[in-house]
């Protein structure tokens, strides 16, 4: 293969929000597949809020990227070599393949899409770890049912428009949260919200207390900060508060305070529970088949926004999600 392989590196560990000094491009061979592997030529990388997280050197839920490593991401694309029995060229794949634009695997965790079902970018957003996230962190996590009032904050991100199309198909009233009027009528318009709070132009206490009067059963969310204690003022009886992210804080550059009003969970005999998608692993194909049945169904919508432009605007693809620039799933096209 004559073709390089481009692909991003961490420089140096950001203070704040990344900048051009974050990160390297460099060029390396296309690698040839061993025996046992394949070789993904890189179509979409995946764009996630916790990729500011795993730049920090500290401990989580995973190592953080070393100084010098290619930036770990998910990314779908398609075989074009292969030394490996159940992967042959032409298939489509997702995996942690890293921001490049070939990549060799072994097959541990990668899965074969299908592209009748969704075109590739789906397969990261709600057919992929966003669409697992939405599923166990509203079900599992936050025990949603029908009736249930869900409040879900970055409503109009990947994981936050996924969680508000399943609460309402499972019978739930359904209140999100987003930056600005636009995404709030995408919301209720076309992804069949019951509301929206433009928490950049409303008070979203407020907003919450009138829309909401008899209090919240399921509070799913993605932004932590200020609007988290919004929404443990308005729990009800037994409510479940759902930690998945808490992205108003990731480019803090000083410790961050807790929720003021967490007595509201003593209150109302509520929890708050944080979780890791990874850990539901095992039960991908459960949530893979739901979403997909609803796709087909036409009672969920996947949307991506697309950025062109490969592997040298991964840096600042990466920000917009802080600037609150996307709607749906972000994903970079290589
Ligand atoms: N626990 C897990 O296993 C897991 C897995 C995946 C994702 N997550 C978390 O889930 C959350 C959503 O991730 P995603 O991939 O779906 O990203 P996303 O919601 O598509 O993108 C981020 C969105 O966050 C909003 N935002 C940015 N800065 C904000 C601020 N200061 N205050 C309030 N909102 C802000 C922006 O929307 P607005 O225009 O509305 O501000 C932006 O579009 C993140 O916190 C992420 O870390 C957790």
């Amino acid at each position: 293969m004559s073709a390089t392989n481009r692909q991003v590196r961490l420089a140096e560990r950001p203070v704040g929000l990344p900048g051009p000094q974050t990160w390297s491009i460099d060029e390396a061979d296309v690698p040839e597949p061993r025996d046992g592997q394949f070789v993904v030529k890189t179509e979409y990388v995946s764009l996630d809020p916790a990729m500011r997280g795993w730049l920090n050197d500290v401990r989580s839920y995973v190592p953080p990227v070393e100084i010098g490593a290619v930036m770990r991401a998910h990314a779908v694309g398609r075989v074009i070599a292969s030394k490996h029995p159940d992967y042959a060229e032409g298939d489509a794949v997702s995996g942690t393949f890293g921001v490049r634009e070939y990549a060799a695997s072994d097959g541990r965790g990668v899965v074969k899409v299908d592209e009748d079902l969704a075109p590739l970018p789906s397969w990261l957003g709600a057919l992929g770890m966003t669409g697992m996230t939405a599923y166990f962190g509203l079900f599992d996590v936050g025990k949603a049912s029908s009736g249930d009032v869900v409040v879900v904050s970055g409503a109009a991100g990947a994981v936050g428009s996924v969680v508000g199309q399943l609460a309402k198909d499972a019978g739930c009233t359904v209140i999100g949260i987003a930056g600005g009027p636009d995404k709030c009528a995408w919301l209720t318009d076309e992804l069949g919200f019951d509301a929206a709070i433009d928490y950049k132009a409303e008070r979203v206490g407020r907003r919450l207390r009138e829309l909401a009067p008899d209090g919240i059963d399921v509070y799913f969310d993605n932004v932590g900060g200020q609007i988290l204690d919004d929404a443990l003022a308005r729990l009800r009886l037994n409510a479940r508060v759902v930690i998945c992210g808490a992205i108003s804080t990731y480019n803090a550059t000083e410790p961050q305070p807790g929720p003021a009003r967490y007595m509201s969970l003593l209150v109302n005999r509520a929890s708050m529970t944080g979780f890791v998608v990874f850990d539901y692993e095992d039960r991908y194909p459960e949530a893979a088949a739901a979403i997909g049945e609803l796709i087909r169904a036409g009672k969920l919508t996947p949307r991506e926004e697309v950025v062109e432009g490969g592997i040298a605007k991964f840096g600042e693809t990466l920000n917009l999600l802080f600037e609150g620039a996307n709607t749906g799933k972000l994903v970079l096209a290589l």
